[in-house]
């Protein structure tokens, strides 16, 4: 899959012996340290076989076509894509009629909401993550609590502080909408005859979970299976979100063609951000976590982002994987269209000591875009973020897998240019970007 970058990555380039002119390029280091960073970025755009290699690894070109997802059979039907595009901006999707999905992961902000902390019917504890090119991952959520993306879906919705609704108020509304009844039972089937009730649900409070054991099994089931399907359309939605082509896959195309040496700098891109991806490649090893086209491995990595003033230190993906093996709705669960078999994910799924305040990383790919940043948005800029991993700061729980990079202010800058490379509108039909 994603290819893992060779050891050769954790060797900084060798530095010239001293003499004068290491002299010389050392004042003028210096003076890129005081803010002349112009005259210290490098003048060859040359690249050995292995940044090469590196650099095509990142190319969108290398993503392949999304994979079925076994357990959820409609993942690619038009009618759950339907239905799921017209929930994902429907507000009676919440208790005050005043959320959707849209509410935090709004298009126009690459799929995230602009703010620290998300803000549904109440603050949360989290910052909103972009859903740009999310259906390629195993995992969801920044601890990996949900094993695939129907099933992630399902939790927002009756979260207190989020959406708030129930199920059966969600299986009403189904019903109820002529359009949303036909969109369901043209990728689902049928719906169930009897009334459903209102404000009843397993995970409510003491009145809701009161109505929902005064359900029978069978009405249950049939409220849950709705309730499933929901998930499952919303899945289908996101699956066509998608990046597009930014400068730096122009460059990587053009650069793979031609012979290195004729790509001249500052075509397509800069001095400063091609500086900025020779250390993500190199020195800086960006690359050891935030590799292959959509910029992360897909995996968990305690980075020492401090928890928010007042939070306790999340034991994030350790705690993650034991949720997603609990939860009702994963891959081996009753309302999984998977064969056991197929949820290897989940059947084998590490679960190690060092996951201890581990959180996935997260997609580079408009990042520009998405501020603030880090799980709970602790991190305002991109220049604050390229200083975190200079720094690496010791982890409040286990320890900072990221090392102290020992890089000059103009390097983090040209770091930092290059992440501005990564942006670009969606490779989305521009529907899908509004409420239908
Ligand atoms: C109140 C704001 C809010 C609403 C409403 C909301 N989300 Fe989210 N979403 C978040 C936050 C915050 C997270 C990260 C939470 C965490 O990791 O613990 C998240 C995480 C996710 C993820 C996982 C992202 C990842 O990187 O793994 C997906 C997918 C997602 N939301 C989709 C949805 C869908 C679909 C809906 C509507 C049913 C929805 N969200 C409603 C704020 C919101
Ligand atoms: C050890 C793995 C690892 C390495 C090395 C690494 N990252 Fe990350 N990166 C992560 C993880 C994990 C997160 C999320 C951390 C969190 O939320 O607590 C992250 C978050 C980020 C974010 C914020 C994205 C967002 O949407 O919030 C940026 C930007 C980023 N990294 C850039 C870089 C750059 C540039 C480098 C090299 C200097 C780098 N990373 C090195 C794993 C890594």
């Amino acid at each position: 899959m994603t290819p893992s970058p060779t050891s050769s990555l954790s060797k900084p380039p060798r530095l010239s012996k001293f003499s004068k002119i290491g002299f010389a390029l050392g004042v003028i280091a210096s003076l890129g340290a005081l803010g002349w960073n112009y005259f210290s970025v490098p003048t060859s755009a040359q690249w050995s076989d292995e940044e090469r290699r590196l650099i095509a690894s990142l190319s969108l070109d290398q993503l392949p076509p999304l994979r079925a997802d076994p357990s959820n059979a409609k993942a690619d039907d038009p009618s759950a894509v339907a239905l799921g595009h017209a929930l994902y901006f429907d507000k009676r999707l919440s208790a005050n009629g005043a959320v959707a999905c849209a509410t935090c992961h709004k298009p126009e902000l690459m799929f995230t909401d602009g703010l620290k902390l998300a803000v549904g019917t109440s603050v949360g504890d989290r910052h909103t993550p972009s859903l740009v090119g999310l259906s390629y991952s195993p995992w969801f959520y920044w601890d990996g609590r949900k094993d695939s993306q129907w099933s992630q879906a399902l939790a927002p919705l009756e979260a207190k502080h989020e959406h708030a609704t129930t199920r059966s108020d969600l299986a009403l509304l189904i019903k109820s909408n002529a359009n949303y009844a036909a969109l369901y039972e043209a990728a689902f089937g049928s719906l169930p005859k009897f009334e459903i009730p209102a404000n009843s649900s397993p995970l409510g409070d003491d009145s809701e979970r009161a109505a929902w054991q005064s359900l029978s099994d069978e009405e249950q089931q049939s409220i849950s299976i709705i309730f499933a399907n929901i998930g499952k359309a919303l899945a289908a939605y996101q699956r066509k979100l998608v990046p597009g082509r930014a400068r730096f896959d122009d460059y990587a195309e053009r650069m793979l063609r031609d012979d290195s040496a004729k790509v001249s700098q500052g075509d397509l891109l800069s001095p400063a951000e091609l500086q900025g991806l020779r250390l993500f490649i190199g020195k800086a090893m960006c690359v050891t976590c935030h590799n292959g086209p959509l910029f992360t491995n897909h995996e968990f990595h305690n980075t020492g982002v401090l928890a928010n003033p007042g939070e306790l230190p999340s034991m994030a993906r350790y705690d993650g994987i034991r949720t997603a093996r609990l939860d009702p709705f994963n891959c081996l669960g009753e309302f999984s269209d998977a064969d056991n078999s197929e949820c290897i994910e989940l059947r084998f799924a590490r679960d190690t000591n060092d996951l201890v305040g581990a959180h996935k990383t997260p997609t580079l790919r408009n990042v520009d875009l998405t501020a603030p940043y880090m799980h709970g948005g602790q991190i305002a800029d991109l220049a604050a973020v390229m200083r975190h991993y200079n720094e690496a700061p010791t982890s409040m729980l286990s320890h900072n897998e990221a090392k102290p990079l020992g890089l000059r202010p103009p390097e983090l800058r040209a770091l930092e240019a290059f992440m501005h490379t990564l942006t670009a509108p969606l490779a989305t039909d521009s529907r899908w970007l509004k409420a239908p």
